[in-house]
């Protein structure tokens, strides 16, 4: 099946447990760029357009979210030229991405402090955000200025500047805190270029995720990728801490 892109009811990946919601760390943009003996910034340029197609896979395929690390809270520590460019493509595909990504039912939204990005960031965000906001087929959440012990904080902080003092913090009360309040926790984590790492990726959501590595860099990531991640993930035996 890898490469087939049908949705017919014999579609194997179709009659069986799906995912709700996938989160990806795309990494490997620098390295597809080095190997070609090109600046890490086109690596990026082609990272961005690799995301459009697994989106409208994720979507063709009935999943509810897709979050994608876009640009953590460590990423700050790359060179401001390196940043500039990052940027710049977000403001660049969300303005030519947006509308079409309305048309196929996808809403767009964000986790991470995305106040600490730059203006022109901001505005596009809020604009593809609320352009979308009525649609509901799949959710492509954003991590940008995103880290886990970031939003962790974050979130204990507000909590406790809105709770009464001496009440006790329930995982269900810290949910409600977090940046994805409301999402389901992601079923599937996937990582592209080979890395076995979490990078401070939804560090509290991730509890009882699968996790599945591709080799593949991430501009090489493509929709038979996907596939091939959601059908090693259905061979998977979910047990949640139980003996199931
Ligand atoms: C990791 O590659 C990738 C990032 C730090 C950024 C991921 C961003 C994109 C795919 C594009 C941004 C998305 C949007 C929507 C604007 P790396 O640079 O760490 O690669 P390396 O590990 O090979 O150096």
């Amino acid at each position: 099946m890898q490469g087939q892109e049908s949705n017919s009811p014999a579609d194997p990946l179709l009659s069986r447990h799906l995912p709700r919601h996938i989160a990806i760390i795309m990494d490997g943009n620098g390295r597809w760029a080095q190997r070609r003996g090109l600046d890490r910034t086109v690596g990026h340029r082609e990272g961005v357009k690799a995301l459009k197609p697994i989106v409208k896979e994720a979507a063709r395929l009935g999943i509810e979210v897709l979050t994608a690390y876009a640009f953590s809270t460590e990423n700050w520590r790359r060179p401001s030229q390196e940043i500039d460019v990052l940027m710049g493509l977000l403001v660049e595909f969300l303005a030519s991405e947006t509308p079409e990504l309305k048309e196929e039912g996808v809403r767009i939204r964000t986790i991470g402090d995305i106040r600490k990005l730059p203006l022109s960031a901001q505005q596009s965000l809020n604009w593809a955000m609320t352009e979308t906001s009525q649609q509901r087929r799949l959710i492509l959440n954003l991590a940008l200025n995103y880290g886990g012990r970031d939003e962790i904080l974050r979130a204990v902080n507000s909590w406790r500047h809105q709770t009464p003092e001496g009440t006790e913090l329930t995982e269900a009360e810290l949910n409600r805190y977090l940046d994805t309040a409301g999402l389901p926790d992601p079923d599937l984590l996937i990582r592209s270029s080979g890395e076995f790492r979490l990078s401070n990726f939804l560090l509290w959501q991730l509890a009882y995720a699968e996790i599945y590595i591709s080799d593949k860099l991430w501009p090489d990531f493509g929709p038979a990728d996907l596939q091939a991640a959601i059908r090693d993930y259905q061979t998977r035996h979910r047990r949640f801490g139980g003996l199931g």
